[in-house]
């Protein structure tokens, strides 16, 4: 069966911005569009079918689509999405809808939808995950938002997003307001904790275990064969065994200061703000600020660290260990995010979103959705009994990868922080009744007992 879609308008045709346009045409989308950079526009023309329309400014594009509209947004998240939504919001009328396919931090998708509920219009926050390809062949779509604006342009957001294995599309408004976009933070979060624990993987690989970086892409090849693949597993292969054009490795050319746009930050604080524990992806983040650090890490080098005990197999259960801990850290986080704003995000559709189209897309995500869906309202991620088995199989190489590498001086940040949240998570009781009793010694803050309810102060024996 053949949908017919309503014309939607697009403004910004950067990269993501023209791949999604062309996914859209190929799956008979009728576009008008809007870009004000000309070299952009003249990029996007020609590669678009005739059949789109190009407007002038905002007031053109408005007039040239039927009421209720649809405007997608593909522009740089932040100022210029408000700059595009008061250029577009007077020429827009109640029951239109705005979507920003940005990577928007959530509270301004709160901020916006608030605004622009004022007049009746409503703005669906939607993560797009997958880079420029998945853009154009197809991404993972996060969608937050009014059900009424997304029961509209559902349909065609369905047809150009990725599927899953078994076919189902990896596209879903995932709760009310900016629950999309707090989704696709966290995504980013989680792929930052991937990110720094397969580099944790590469650097014991190659400076503790002085493999080549053929072997260590064939490494890396045979694990994304296994329980713990994925598509970023599958590319750390292909970045290691890249050659400069002397025969060289790739990487050892590269400049080792990590980048950033922001998103692993967005997540990280949202975790402090929320007082919930998500270390793999705070501890992602500083780590690339470590690596941005380089004239002092430059000033201060005493040396790569030498030989390190450890078997390749308990580097890939540590690497598939860190992962699902890192998977269930940004879990918990959604929950409690989700908490708070009154969402009423699923934990099972964020699984399934994920499962195909986006950057962390990866098998465990089908056996995360099992585990979630099995699991009781309200219950803690790490609860699930199918994910503490394969906890069982993994946690101890985890536990002799993080130990021989510290003994060696190897600094494994996303590794072992994965661990000792797990180790914190399954104590019954931690150490922090020990802080409660510093605290209350010096500054009175008083605590609460086991034994007796209300709040109590000592006098704690003076030396
Ligand atoms: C995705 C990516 C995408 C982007 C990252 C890069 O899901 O397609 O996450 O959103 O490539 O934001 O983030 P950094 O530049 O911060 O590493």
């Amino acid at each position: 069966m053949t949908t017919t879609h309503s014309p939607l308008g697009i403004i910004g045709l950067g990269t993501m911005g023209r791949n999604l346009a062309l996914n859209l045409a190929d799956h008979g989308v009728p576009l008008v569009a809007w870009e004000r950079d000309g070299t952009l526009a003249a990029r996007a023309r020609d590669k678009l079918p005739a059949a789109t329309a190009w407007a002038k400014e905002a007031a053109d594009l408005a007039a040239r689509l039927a009421a209720p509209r649809t405007v997608l947004l593909m522009v740089t998240a932040g100022a210029a999405v408000d700059a595009v939504i008061e250029a577009l919001r007077p020429h827009l009328a109640a029951g239109d809808t705005i979507i920003d396919g940005g990577n928007t931090e959530a509270a301004d998708t709160a901020r916006r939808q608030a605004d622009l509920a004022a007049k009746g219009i409503h703005l669906i926050g939607l993560g797009v995950s997958g880079g420029e390809e998945g853009a154009r062949r197809g991404p993972a779509l996060m969608a937050g938002g009014a059900a009424e604006a997304w029961d509209r342009v559902a349909p065609t957001l369905r047809a150009i997003a990725a599927r899953a294995a078994d076919g189902a599309p990896c596209c879903d408004r995932l709760g009310g307001g900016a629950a999309g976009h707090f989704v696709k933070t966290v995504h980013n979060g989680i792929e930052y904790a991937v990110m720094q624990s397969l580099a944790e993987t590469y650097d014991l690989m190659r400076h503790g275990l002085g493999m080549d970086v053929d072997a260590i892409g064939a490494t890396y090849t045979a694990w994304n064969r296994g329980p713990g693949g994925g598509y970023l597993v599958e590319i750390a292969a292909d970045v290691v065994r890249t050659r400069d054009g002397d025969g060289e490795p790739l990487l050892d050319k590269v400049v080792d200061r990590a980048a950033q746009k922001g998103t692993g930050r967005w997540a990280s604080l949202a975790a402090l703000d929320l007082g919930i524990a998500a270390p793999s992806i705070a501890e992602a983040v500083f780590a690339r600020a470590v690596s941005a650090a380089r004239d002092d890490r430059l000033a201060l080098a005493t040396g790569t660290p030498g030989p390190v005990n450890v078997s390749v197999a308990d580097l890939e259960a540590s690497m598939r260990s860190a992962t699902m801990l890192a998977f269930l850290q940004g879990f918990a986080l959604i929950a409690a995010a989700d908490a708070r704003d009154g969402w009423s995000v699923d934990p099972v559709a964020v699984a399934r979103v994920w499962r195909a189209g986006c950057i962390l897309r990866a098998p465990l995500l089908d056996r995360l959705a099992d585990a979630f869906g099995a699991l009781e309202d309200g219950a803690h991620p790490l609860s699930a009994p199918s994910l503490r088995s394969e906890l069982a199989e993994t946690l101890p190489g985890l536990r002799r990868v993080a130990a021989a590498a510290i003994g060696a001086g190897y600094a494994v940040p996303a590794l072992t922080s994965a661990l000792s949240w797990h180790d914190g998570m399954v104590r019954a009781r931690v150490p922090a009744d020990f802080l409660q009793g510093l605290r209350d010694r010096f500054g009175a803050h008083t605590f609460e007992r086991i034994d007796m309810p209300g709040s109590h102060h000592a006098h704690w024996t003076e030396a």
